[in-house]
């Protein structure tokens, strides 16, 4: 297994790219196909962690050209199509309203390498709803349990990155935020965290310097 990021556009959204031996993974669509280098592995699904238009600007086209199934969580679904709600008639040249037929996941599902027709590599995928930069923003929990060396990697979106977290003020909710927050924190200090801006960090440096992720932030509701 491997991860590699592709920042892309003034805001730098990172699209990542989960190798598998013979499969990957996209996450967050927002850079095109051309740009990519997928090592001549075929794409098996691409996940949408939330709908702002930044992180989706290649959906349609990724999936269509790599006839790999567009995921998301159900609480977001709307905002795929509403340029309103995913902010590309706000910010965008282009208004966007993903056409794709979604394959949407629900909070607390878990699925496995077996459920895309895996079978070269082991991962165990919990799909978690943390609400507060979007109503419907999830983050992605994976665990590969044959692997050597680190075994727990997490797509954050725009809920956490390095050292903050996302914006509430652009369609979220901070009290969402807040117990979004303190259910990552619940994760142990290992699991390493891939942003949907910046680098990459893990639990235990964000319990360490992230002024959002403390009990004194989260402490009130949980
Ligand atoms: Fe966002």
């Amino acid at each position: 297994m491997n991860i590699q990021s592709y920042p892309f556009g003034p805001l730098q959204a990172n699209l990542y790219i989960l190798f598998l031996k013979k499969h990957a993974f996209i996450i967050d669509p927002c850079v095109s196909l051309d740009s990519l280098d997928l090592k001549n592995r075929k794409v098996a699904g691409i996940f949408m962690t939330h709908a702002h238009y930044d992180h989706i600007l290649e959906a349609d086209l990724l999936a269509a050209t790599t006839s790999a199934p567009l995921i998301a969580l159900d609480q977001e679904k709307d905002a795929f199509i509403d340029p309103v709600k995913n902010g590309s008639l706000s910010f965008c040249n282009s208004e966007i309203s993903i056409q794709t037929q979604l394959l949407l996941l629900k909070d607390g599902d878990v699925l496995s390498t077996a459920d895309f027709g895996i079978d070269d590599e082991l991962f165990v995928l919990r799909v978690m709803h943390t609400p507060g930069h979007s109503s419907g923003s999830m983050c992605l929990l994976f665990e590969f349990p044959d692997q050597e060396g680190p075994k727990k990697h997490m797509f954050t979106g725009d809920t956490l990155f390095s050292g903050t977290i996302g914006r509430t003020d652009i369609g979220g909710n901070m009290g969402e935020m807040r117990r979004s927050i303190a259910k990552i924190a619940a994760l142990p200090d290992h699991v390493i965290v891939y942003p949907g801006h910046g680098e990459s960090t893990t639990i235990g440096r964000e319990r360490q310097w992230n002024p959002y992720f403390t009990p004194t932030f989260y402490n009130d509701i949980i």
